[in-house]
């Protein structure tokens, strides 16, 4: 499907543009976004590339992949980034990722990102599962996908590596009919 465009109170869920790149990468160069991630920050040359693959691996038909832009709805500013990547060894599955400017951080906009991603990937593309790996030691995005209605699975060991070290995912999941139960609006 494209353009993926989505509305929620203060933020727009779209398509990524090439003069995103300075915005991601306030995000994906910043150490303290990436502190939990599986990679280490990344420089502007990198995240140049990432968003013109995004944008690229848009127009793929099957498309399997969302790199999505957050923006706040008032200014357009990109403030987050968000992405469903569909599997295609599982019938109507995808996993899901999100990350936040630093200085925005603490006014509910990752509960409010995810609940995005989530309609998207459920009204839009109608799918069955999503879920999210985060690391164990990301207490912000347990609770950010607790909050948007998603379950703790369980562990998956050393899962990612980073650094040289192996390191444990803890993976969060909403169905289909959990995510119907308890959208309250239909974003
Ligand atoms: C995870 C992230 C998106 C949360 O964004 P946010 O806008 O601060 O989230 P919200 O304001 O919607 O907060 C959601 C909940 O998490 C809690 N929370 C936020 N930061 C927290 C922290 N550092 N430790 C514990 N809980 C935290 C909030 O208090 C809130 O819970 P509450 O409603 O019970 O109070 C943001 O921290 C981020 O971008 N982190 C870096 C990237 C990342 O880790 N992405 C997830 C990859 S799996």
């Amino acid at each position: 499907m494209y353009p993926i465009s989505r509305h929620s109170q203060r933020l727009h869920l779209r398509e990524l543009r090439p003069d995103d790149a300075e915005g991601v990468f306030a995000i994906y160069g910043d150490p303290r976004a990436t502190e939990h991630l599986s990679f280490d920050p990344r420089t502007r040359a990198d995240v140049e590339s990432i968003v013109a693959r995004s944008i690229a691996s848009a127009a793929l038909d099957p498309r399997q992949e969302y790199a999505l832009a957050v923006t706040e709805t008032g200014d357009g500013r990109l403030i987050g980034v968000g992405r469903l990547a569909l599997d295609p060894h599982q019938t109507r599955a995808a996993t899901f990722g999100f990350a936040l400017r630093p200085d925005v951080w603490g006014h509910g906009y990752g509960t409010e990102t995810v609940r995005l991603l989530l309609a998207s990937a459920f009204e839009d593309l109608a799918l069955h599962r999503v879920w999210g790996a985060r690391s164990p030691h990301n207490a912000a995005s347990a609770r950010t996908m607790d909050r948007a209605g998603l379950t703790e699975e369980g562990y998956i060991r050393e899962h990612i590596q980073r650094g040289g070290q192996w390191r444990d995912s803890v993976t969060h999941s909403i169905l289909d009919h959990e995510y119907t139960a308890t959208s309250p609006s239909r974003t």
